[in-house]
């Protein structure tokens, strides 16, 4: 009995590992029925091993709450999501290759979580608010950050929102002036001086890191779109609170649908 049911097992193993195989190199490392995806991470267990930095900062218990995933690739935050009683969790990527490998992931692991293809240029397309938003490792990817940071705000983030960045330079923090003179030069030198740094060609051989800012950047611009930061429980991780945002003529929280900003001036 014992030997068959190793038998069954070993089977089951190659069954999923040769489905993970056809499916392509895997950026997350998920762990489906004892076999894992990219046991070769470069960054090793990953994100395990982030995730295991920042988790305790996030409701243990999510039940009753709707999970928005920006970037959600492999679908490894989606589904620890879902582990958390998230309902409806909601995957968007616009990488098919990566959606289906979160589709793959979520379902032989028989959890209910849905994956659809979407740029995060389009949430508006959602027409709906998530009581959480993840917006991990996708800020730096894009060439118009501000621009998705501001439609994440305006059109699905309802209450909490976990981002995570890429970030270089040093994590310093200056207190931000009101105004700064046109002749006050001296503060651009400053290493708690938001800044975000430009990358015309390759970071890191990708092609695609366009943005990389220092940890004063990230802040004030998390606050500058209407982010309160809660908790830094990461080099890279900030828990923020989606808050209305007054005085810049913007969006407000509150809000679902599709309107311009002239429209709210
Ligand atoms: C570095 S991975 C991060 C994956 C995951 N969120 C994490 O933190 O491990 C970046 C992901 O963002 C996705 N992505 C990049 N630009 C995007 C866009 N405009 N809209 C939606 N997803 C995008 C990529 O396809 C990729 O899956």
């Amino acid at each position: 009995m014992n030997a068959q049911v190793a038998e069954i097992t070993t089977d089951r193993e190659a069954q999923v590992a040769e489905q993970i195989r056809a499916l392509g190199e895997w950026f997350h490392n998920i762990n489906i029925a004892g076999v894992h995806t990219a046991p070769e991470h470069f960054l090793g267990d990953f994100p395990r091993v982030k995730w295991e930095r920042f988790k305790d900062a996030i409701p243990a218990d999510l039940r009753g709450r709707s999970v928005l995933d920006i970037g959600c690739n492999g679908g490894f935050y989606s589904i620890e999501m879902k582990r958390r009683g998230a309902d409806p969790v909601l995957g968007i990527d616009f990488d098919e290759r990566y959606l289906a490998q979160a589709q793959f992931a979520a379902d032989a692991l028989g959890l209910d979580i849905e994956f659809r293809k979407l740029s995060v240029y389009d949430v508006h397309k959602l027409r709906e608010q998530f009581d959480v938003v993840l917006f991990l490792g996708v800020f730096y990817h894009l060439r118009h950050p501000l621009l998705a940071l501001d439609l994440v705000h305006e059109h699905v983030s309802r209450d909490l929102f976990v981002f995570q960045s890429l970030q270089r330079g040093s994590d310093e923090l200056e207190p931000v002036a009101d105004d700064y003179g046109f002749w006050d030069t001296e503060i651009f030198e400053r290493p708690g001086f938001p800044k975000m740094f430009f990358i015309e060609k390759r970071y890191a051989g990708d092609s695609t890191n366009w943005w990389i800012p220092n940890r004063a950047g990230v802040e004030a611009m998390l606050r500058s779109a209407g982010f309160e930061i809660l908790e830094h429980p990461e080099d890279e991780v900030f828990v923020c609170r989606c808050r209305p945002l007054n005085g810049h003529g913007q969006s407000t929280c509150s809000f679902a649908g599709t309107i311009t900003n002239d429209e709210q001036l």
